[in-house]
């Protein structure tokens, strides 16, 4: 399918200084009002009018092409007009059900299962947020076994309330709230370019894998038999990184080992945005109880939801609830997502365009002294910036900076990694091949007008 349509035809267009005299004033607006903790517009200082496709459009009529998709929300791209019209049909009828069943959530339902594996045949809605899937997803855990540690990994995110928070490696999102859940414990993810244990993947034995198999053999680990263990198949905020082929199928194989629950968070990675339609699927694993949000609800209408073995299916009525466990709107919309999805072989046009704009991203290592490594899979890719290629050291400050060389040029991007060196792409998956080699083109600029500036 040729997606140019949904798309600005002229992005990207700048027209005034950054951010434009309008955006000024929304944001002035939003600072003397809202809370100091509002975070995106520090470092994307603009204020939205409309999203088309892999575009966005300004309050100062700028253009934009999106690399940030709204945190990996956007996959079917901003105002998908399939997706706005299922759920403006459903505007009209009723807004909110509960979990009482309806005809969208029905849909939803049926929809979910055309692309989930045959092994997860129970789906389950908590509140509306990814964060709430998490939760949900270690209660069931934790029920199933009445066991209580939970081990995730380093450079994972799983969310901000307090089980979820707990689960995320950064220190920058927790130390000031810390105790939060006991009993939490990290194993290293197989991070290649930084592999804690100093290996090259070319001849590891996956050492990474085998340290977490070494936690649960050893009675002396300090860790007590866990409930789960919670991992990105492809971490997200951790900085786009795609683990050692073999990481998550001999993950699974410990887990079935020792008897632990197998839960992989598809939050931000499912729903095409590696190439597949869920993340886990590049591996030939299949978790024992998987998360789903962002994506889920076609256009950024909020919903959140498990997916589990029905062996799991133990709890009672009640022992997971919440008043907004059921958006009306976003089944409606997040069904009709799901048809674009495969009526439009996203999947396979996502990883198609990732290659290409993978290919032109990979091109900054050899030519720019500042790039360590460009990754990813699909369009969920990833450009780390250090100061010396050989000692690795990160490169923050020139990643903001890039970010903010790439706006002032219309093109949008993320920060994150482990230390915030790592520039973040997730455009809408609706971006043509045309759009991704001009943001991958415009980005190298960035980084050429950064590197002079030093
Ligand atoms: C992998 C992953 N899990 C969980 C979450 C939390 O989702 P939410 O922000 O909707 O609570 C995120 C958000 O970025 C995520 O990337």
């Amino acid at each position: 399918m040729d997606f140019k349509d949904l798309s600005f035809e002229n992005a990207p267009e700048i027209n005034t200084p950054l951010p434009g005299p309008v955006s000024r004033e929304f944001l002035n607006f939003q600072s003397e009002n809202e809370g100091n903790a509002v975070s995106y517009p520090r470092g994307l200082p603009m204020a939205i009018k409309r999203g088309k496709g892999a575009t966005i459009e300004d309050v100062d009529g700028n253009l934009y092409i999106d690399c940030f998709g709204g945190a990996g929300v956007i996959n079917v791209g901003h105002s998908n007009p399939e997706v706005i019209n299922a759920a403006r049909e459903q505007l009209d009828n009723f807004t909110h059900s509960l979990d009482i069943p309806n005809p969208p959530r029905k849909k939803m339902v049926e929809n979910l299962r055309k692309v989930l594996p045959p092994e997860l045949t129970r789906i389950f809605f908590g509140a509306p947020t990814g964060s709430d899937a998490v939760e949900c997803a270690v209660k069931l855990a934790k029920f199933n076994t009445k066991k209580y540690p939970v081990i995730a990994f380093e450079g994972s995110y799983h969310g901000m309330t307090s089980t979820a928070l707990s689960l995320c490696s950064g220190d920058f999102f927790k130390e000031d709230f810390l105790p939060l859940m006991p009993e939490i414990h990290f194993a290293p993810y197989s991070y290649c370019y930084r592999c804690p244990f100093k290996k090259d993947p070319e001849n590891c034995e996956i050492d990474c894998a085998l340290y977490l198999e070494h936690i649960l053999e050893d009675p002396h680990s300090g860790v007590t038999k866990p409930a789960a263990i919670i991992i990105e198949a492809i971490q997200g905020e951790g900085g786009s990184i795609v683990p050692h082929e073999g990481f998550i199928p001999k993950l699974r194989e410990i887990c079935d080992k020792y008897n632990v629950l197998f839960v992989i968070d598809e939050i931000q990675a499912g729903f095409c945005r590696t190439g597949k339609m869920f993340s886990f699927e590049h591996t030939g694993t299949v978790p024992d109880i998987m998360t789903m949000s962002k994506a889920l609800g076609g256009v950024g209408f909020p919903i959140a939801a498990i997916a589990y073995k029905e062996k799991l299916d133990t709890w009672t009525p009640g022992k997971h609830i919440g008043t907004f466990r059921g958006n009306v709107i976003a089944y409606a919309g997040g069904a009709a997502g799901i048809d674009f999805m495969l009526s439009s072989n996203l999947a396979e046009h996502t990883a198609k365009t990732g290659k290409v704009m993978l290919g032109a991203l990979k091109e900054l290592e050899k030519d720019s002294d500042f790039v360590g490594e460009a990754r990813g899979k699909g369009l969920m890719l990833g450009v780390e910036f250090v100061k010396d290629k050989a000692t690795k050291e990160p490169a923050p400050e020139f990643a903001s900076k890039v970010r903010n060389a790439c706006h002032k040029r219309g093109v949008l991007i993320e920060i994150g990694g482990h230390y915030f060196n790592v520039a973040r792409f997730l455009p809408p998956l609706v971006i043509t091949e045309y759009l991704a080699k001009k943001a991958a083109e415009l980005f190298a600029d960035a980084v050429k007008e950064v590197e002079k500036s030093i």
